[in-house]
């Protein structure tokens, strides 16, 4: 199976990305996700862990139903009960597959408290199991690169003799390093009896930055499917970013001489995308995304850049997604002018969705001189909906240099309309008072992030506020010229969302709180 030279795209974004501290997003969000992916050409989408909640298996069904090209894959530990869940979710895909795994080293070994041979008895049943449900069936050993070698082989034959068809070694907690990566996979693939019938994945961690290169290097090994998120977002230092292992493949094919089935110039939006729901922005030098990534300053590197775009860039910008040539709009721009530039940054808007963005497009030309790419897209992703149970409908902050600043704010609560007045230690401090006046609550603020969307002291301020109330996570975002604006609404957005989930009863779920004892 290492013979093609296509490497399969995994994307675990809905599932490892997720699970990151805070990442949690809604089921819509999670349906607009899953599209993008299936449309940017990822061959296998990793959409959720099944049996964590109801929330999640709902997500997965729906995902599943609605794939058009892409295999959709479900988590479920070695257990039957999780992996009949996952079936009952994965199995309206045109494509779907389980992915079962067990942590197989000394300590994730000590945690269902299996020794080797229950634990290799364990592996057989269960994928035996899910084989007789799919005939598609990713086994992973977890903390693979610390497991010991020959118990790692064990396994692997016990995986693929009860007909795992995809195997994949995870480097759970970032530790391996690119010789070994390449070596652990092509080790395995010589040893291991049955495993050219199989293909190879790779899993890496980026605890020490090293998951991109451990990626590239398990498939000079013979990997043929590297797992990956969009941003790279996940736990703790994240997973490998898709963004990076797919450009890298594709800038650098003469000494990889390997392909992908992904559209590399929709990664932009995604990113995007994903950055917004999850409310985790991409670091301004991040590689292939960061606001930075293709941004020339100094006056030697402008230079050279006019004489010769390669003097600095070993990728386009278009490559990506990024228009080169952004002519921004104004004032006078009308709405076939906006859906001209819409079009041209990838959005096909129905009429209605035209109009709302119009009208606050209009809103911001009003207060903006000129309007780029990015000002569109944050209005475009502008979440606040018609249901929203909490409104702003005005904002008044009063700021001296000695303080405290006062906030007067209107809010619509369930279509009534609440005046106050809140003093606080800072314009911020103070509007979030006075949210708290108007409708009291116990939810705990965890992030307040402010980024300026483009240049300029009339920029547009991306606000992201992340709440917590009794373990359910929520994250609101808004955009404006005014940042203490975007705050209050950020800061409402998150709390609509938090009412919502409360209404649904829909606790987000951390995977460290299932319990492996149900293994
Ligand atoms: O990092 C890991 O080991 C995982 C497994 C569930 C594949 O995410
Ligand atoms: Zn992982």
């Amino acid at each position: 199976m290492t013979k093609s030279n296509q490497v399969l795209i995994f994307d675990t974004t809905l599932r490892d990305g997720e699970q990151s501290p805070g990442a949690t997003m809604t089921h819509d969000e999670k349906l607009e996700i899953a599209e993008l992916l299936d449309d940017m050409g990822v061959d296998i989408i990793e959409a959720g862990f099944p049996i964590a909640s109801e929330g999640d298996f709902n997500a997965v069904s729906e995902i599943a139903k609605r794939a058009k090209t892409a295999t959709i894959c479900g988590l479920a530990r070695a257990n039957y009960k999780d992996i009949d869940r996952c079936w009952e979710a994965v199995k309206h895909a045109k494509s779907p597959r389980i992915h079962t795994f067990i942590g197989t080293s000394p300590l994730h070994r000590a945690i269902p408290n299996l020794d080797m041979d229950q634990m290799a008895e364990r592996i057989h049943d269960t994928v035996t199991h899910a084989r007789n449900l799919c005939d598609n069936v990713q086994w992973s050993p977890m903390d693979a690169t610390r497991t010991e070698w020959d118990y790692l082989c064990r396994t692997v034959e016990i995986a693929i003799k009860a007909g795992a068809t995809t195997i994949n070694i995870p480097d759970t907690v970032g530790y391996t390093a690119p010789v070994e990566s390449a070596d652990l996979i092509r080790r395995l693939i010589d040893t291991v009896p049955g495993a050219d019938n199989v293909i190879f994945a790779t899993h890496c961690h980026n605890d020490l930055g090293m998951a991109t290169a451990n990626s590239l290097a398990a498939v000079a090994g013979g990997a043929r499917q590297i797992e990956c998120t969009i941003n790279g977002l996940g736990e703790r230092a994240g997973n490998t970013a898709l963004e990076e292992v797919v450009m890298a493949l594709k800038v650098r094919h003469d000494i990889m001489p390997y392909t992908t089935r992904i559209d590399t110039r929709k990664i932009m939006n995604i990113s995007r995308r994903v950055a917004t729901v999850s409310g985790f922005a991409v670091q301004f030098n991040k590689a292939i995304v960061g606001k930075n990534a293709f941004a020339h300053e100094s006056g030697i590197h402008q230079d050279g850049m006019l004489k010769n775009r390669e003097t600095f860039e070993v990728m386009k910008p278009e490559d990506v997604g990024l228009s080169g040539t952004s002519l921004p709009l104004g004032k006078h721009s009308g709405r076939a002018a906006l859906r001209a530039k819409l079009g041209e940054m990838g959005f096909d808007l129905a009429d209605n969705q035209l109009n709302d963005v119009f009208v606050r497009f209009k809103d911001l030309a009003d207060r903006k001189k000129e309007v780029f790419d990015d000002d569109l897209m944050a209005l475009v992703y502008q979440n606040d909906s018609g249901d929203d149970r909490l409104k702003l409908k005005s904002l008044r902050v009063v700021c001296g240099t000695t303080g405290p600043q006062t906030a007067d704010m209107v809010m619509e609560v369930d279509g009534a309309d609440v005046e106050t007045s809140a003093t606080g230690d800072g314009p911020v401090d103070a509007t979030f008072n006075a949210v708290k006046a108007i409708f009291p609550h116990g939810a705990r603020l965890q992030l307040y992030q402010v980024s300026a969307v483009t240049e300029g002291t009339d920029a547009q301020a991306t606000v992201s506020v992340r709440m917590e109330e009794e373990g359910r996570i929520a994250t609101g975002q808004s955009a404006d010229t005014d940042t203490v604006v975007a705050s209050a609404k950020a800061y409402i957005n998150a709390l609509n969302r938090l009412l919502v989930r409360r209404e649904q009863s829909e606790p987000g779920y951390d995977v460290k709180g299932v319990s492996y004892k149900d293994i």
